[in-house]
């Protein structure tokens, strides 16, 4: 399989109006849950978890929990892409942990990093160092890479993506069975365009959006 150029794809990619349904293959899906999960994240928690929906009932169910779009049911995958909160602490630290020794990283470093993340997760939000985070941005920073890394490796290996925000987080829950402490921050559509892809719709200028030093200083680029 060709992969398309990076720099071509971020020019090229539209948030996908409409897909035509045609099957994912489980080698594709298997490389872009995989790209997502090389993301890097604070500490190397890796907050981020999947649920990906093909079923054509739960694609229905999904759908009306997604204020109903359509794409929702046409994608020929959907990821819904999670937090847990719970990330930083428990077994899901440990086995952090574990794997990282297996990379040489040393249990008497680890064992004192996990003592510093028992302090910061167990501390009331906050944003000063050694006091937690606040913990919604905390977990959708690192979702967000995830997502956004799963998005283009989909795109580079020719599909068709639709990031969706569109979403009641109580209904999503409850139709995937999702449990209290973990958050639904974003879905991945991912599938084949169906007829005419959305027009460009511009991006701001670099002078209103990037600054030299000080906020407000033109950068001259
Ligand atoms: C996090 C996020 C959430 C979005 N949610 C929706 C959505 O629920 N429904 C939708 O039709 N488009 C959604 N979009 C697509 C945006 O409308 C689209 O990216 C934007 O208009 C720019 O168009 P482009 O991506 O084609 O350049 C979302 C985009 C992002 C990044």
């Amino acid at each position: 399989m060709t992969e398309r150029l990076f720099s071509e794809v971020i020019s090229a990619r539209r948030a996908t109006p409409s897909f035509d349904g045609s099957p994912l293959p489980d080698e594709i899906l298997s490389k872009i849950l995989k790209a997502g999960m090389e993301a890097p994240s604070g500490y190397n928690i890796q907050p981020w978890r999947f649920v990906v929906v093909r079923d054509k009932e739960q694609k229905k169910r999904l759908r009306e929990a997604a204020m109903g779009q359509p794409k929702v049911e046409e994608a020929s995958a959907i990821i819904v892409c999670c937090g847990d909160l719970h990330a930083p602490m428990g077994d899901s630290l440990d086995t952090v942990l574990i794997e990282s020794e297996q990379y040489g990283f040393s249990k008497e470093k680890n064992q004192q990093m996990k003592e510093q993340l028992n302090k910061t997760f167990t501390s009331p939000p906050g944003n000063a160092m050694g006091v937690a985070p606040d913990y919604a941005v905390w977990v959708n920073r690192h979702v967000m890479i995830a997502f956004t890394t799963m998005m283009w490796m989909a795109e580079i290996l020719g599909y068709d993506t639709a990031p969706m925000e569109g979403f009641f987080e109580d209904k999503v829950k409850s139709v995937l069975h999702i449990p209290e402490h973990v958050r639904v921050v974003a879905l991945l559509g991912i599938g084949k365009l169906k007829g005419a892809d959305k027009p460009y719709a511009g991006r701001r200028k670099l002078q209103d959006i990037c600054f030299s030093n000080h906020w407000g200083i033109d950068l001259k680029l």
